[in-house]
């Protein structure tokens, strides 16, 4: 059984680089270094002098990051955290990188996390059920099927997995864990394909949605979304570019709703003739959602979901005159 993916192909990678536009001497944060394509192409546009911090909650892929920041072209030039960006308000500052000219978040999970059986992201793979992108702390999916009651977990498969089955498939999990723990990826997508009655000739295996929702309850990636976006704003030298690669309408609704609040100067109702919110637009939206094209989609099928938003941080100056 292979542990090891053969590669990560960086979904939306010369759009998402554009729109950082790096340059010389500019410091830019990869909040998901992943398997590094990001980063090595805002280096490799930056360079001599620009700079990246990367983050991530993966061990491996700080490892990945460890090895990159040893090529010659890319010396003191990566800096490398195992941490989540949830965490970017503070570490930011401790390496330098506050005010930064960019921040990227790629979200969701590499290829080589879906790909490695070990990691139990995949309900087609035989593995432990686990899904943490954090194997060195927190629960596992294990952890939350095996323990959670009934309700939290129909909760969790209908906020997170939009799926209309989730009371019969908590029921069935319940039943299921009765008579044995669920401890690996086959027999909670079998326990999922059962409750619903088989396939029925869907296009996506019934557990699609129940794997989607225990990996984003068990990484809380939707609460540390919610929580990274003010802080990304507020790290931000004016000018800076927020760039956010979303891959499920969960996470775009959270990044949308934040972008156009952020880009409207006063939220008063529109009735009301005098403004009282005093709310300044900290943010400019730069173009349209940006989403693959179909060549990007046929030779990278994982690209098909992805939706990017671009913003650029206002001058405090322009958001009080505005
Ligand atoms: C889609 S991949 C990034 C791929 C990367 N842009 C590349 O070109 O290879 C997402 C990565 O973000 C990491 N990740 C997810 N949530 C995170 C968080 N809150 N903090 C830090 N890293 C996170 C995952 O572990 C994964 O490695």
């Amino acid at each position: 059984m292979s542990e090891t993916a053969v590669q990560h192909l960086p979904v939306l990678l010369n759009e998402a680089v554009d729109a950082l536009a790096p340059r010389d001497g500019g410091r830019y944060i990869d909040g998901t270094f992943g398997g590094g394509g990001h980063t090595r192409s805002i280096l490799d546009r930056s360079a001599p002098g620009g700079q990246v911090l990367a983050f991530d909650r993966d061990p491996e892929a700080i490892e990945r990051a460890r090895q990159l920041s040893q090529t010659p072209s890319y010396q003191d030039r990566l800096a490398f955290v195992h941490a989540s960006f949830g965490e970017l308000r503070t570490i930011a500052p401790s390496f330098g990188f506050a005010p930064a000219d960019g921040i990227l978040l790629d979200l969701g999970l590499s290829s080589f996390q879906l790909d490695a059986p070990g990691r139990g992201f995949a309900f087609g793979l035989d593995g432990p059920l686990d899904m943490r992108f954090d194997t060195s702390t927190g629960p596992s999916a294990a952890d939350l099927v095996n323990t959670l009651d009934e309700e939290e977990i129909a909760r969790i498969i209908w906020q997170f997995g939009e799926d209309r089955n989730s009371r019969r498939i908590a029921a069935a999990i319940m039943r299921a864990r009765s008579s044995a723990p669920i401890e690996t990826t086959p027999r909670l997508a079998s326990i999922v394909e059962q409750a619903v009655g088989g396939r029925r000739g869907a296009p996506t295996h019934p557990a699609t949605r129940t794997f989607q929702a225990l990996r984003i309850a068990v990484n809380e990636e939707l609460e540390t979304l919610a929580s990274v976006l003010p802080d990304a704003v507020a790290t931000l030298a004016p000018g800076g570019r927020l760039v956010v690669i979303a891959f499920h309408s969960l996470e775009d609704r959270i990044v949308k709703q934040f972008l156009k609040r952020e880009s409207t100067q006063c939220l008063c109702p529109p009735e009301q003739p005098v403004c009282t919110c005093r709310h300044e637009a900290s943010l400019a939206l730069v173009g349209k959602a940006i989403k693959s094209g179909h060549d990007e989609i046929a030779r990278n099928p994982r690209s098909r979901s992805a939706i990017m938003r671009v913003a650029t941080r206002l001058p405090a100056s322009v958001s009080t005159a505005a």
